[in-house]
């Protein structure tokens, strides 16, 4: 008999807690999803009217730093060269030159697509630049399908970055290649 009690008990239990988590979980994706728009219209007024890709890319990485919560690192790597080199970033000195193929970066770059990161240490080939590192989300830039290099952004905090992440910062990027002037960036 208390089998029965306790079994009735979470069957009327359950469904409110699950539909409740359902709920937050919504709630949370439509502030994320409003935070990056936010994010995006600071950075379009940000880089409007100037010409200068250099300053445009190093004010992009500190709006990324000063936005995000719970990062350690953000900042780009340009496809120069025929590899991935460190461009305009805020955070710790990073590892300057990446290959296409090696570390999440350039396997992002290698793959054109974007990479989510739970646990850097269960992703094979990961560079470690700074050693807080727990999670990581990089996103290539492509432009009339030519690879420009990536955005990086690095987190203390293991499966800090998730879909709207991925969807907002894919927002973010597409402002920057449409309006940056790359040409000077990339010899
Ligand atoms: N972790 C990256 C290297 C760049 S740093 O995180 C800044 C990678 O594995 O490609």
């Amino acid at each position: 008999m208390t089998w029965f009690y306790f079994i009735m008990v979470v069957a009327l239990f359950t469904p409110p807690i699950d539909n409740g988590r359902k709920t937050v979980r919504r709630i949370l994706m439509i502030a994320q999803d409003e935070h990056y728009q936010t994010l995006n219209q600071a950075l379009q007024g940000l880089i409007q009217g100037e010409s200068d890709a250099l300053a445009n890319l190093a004010n992009s990485a500190a709006l990324l730093f000063q936005s995000l919560e719970k990062i350690n690192w953000a900042g780009f790597y340009l496809f120069k060269e025929n590899q991935l080199i460190l461009g305009p970033f805020q955070g710790k000195p990073a590892c300057i030159r990446i290959a296409l193929g090696k570390g999440v970066c350039g396997t992002a770059a290698d793959k054109r697509e974007a990479i989510v990161v739970e646990d850097v240490h269960q992703f094979p080939g990961h560079i470690a630049c700074d050693g807080a590192s727990a999670s990581e989300i990089v996103i290539p830039i492509i432009k009339d399908d030519t690879l420009l290099g990536v955005l990086d952004i690095d987190s203390p905090v293991k499966a800090r970055f998730n879909e709207e992440d991925r969807r907002g910062l894919q927002g973010f990027i597409e402002i920057l290649s449409a309006n940056i002037h790359w040409e000077g960036l990339l010899r």
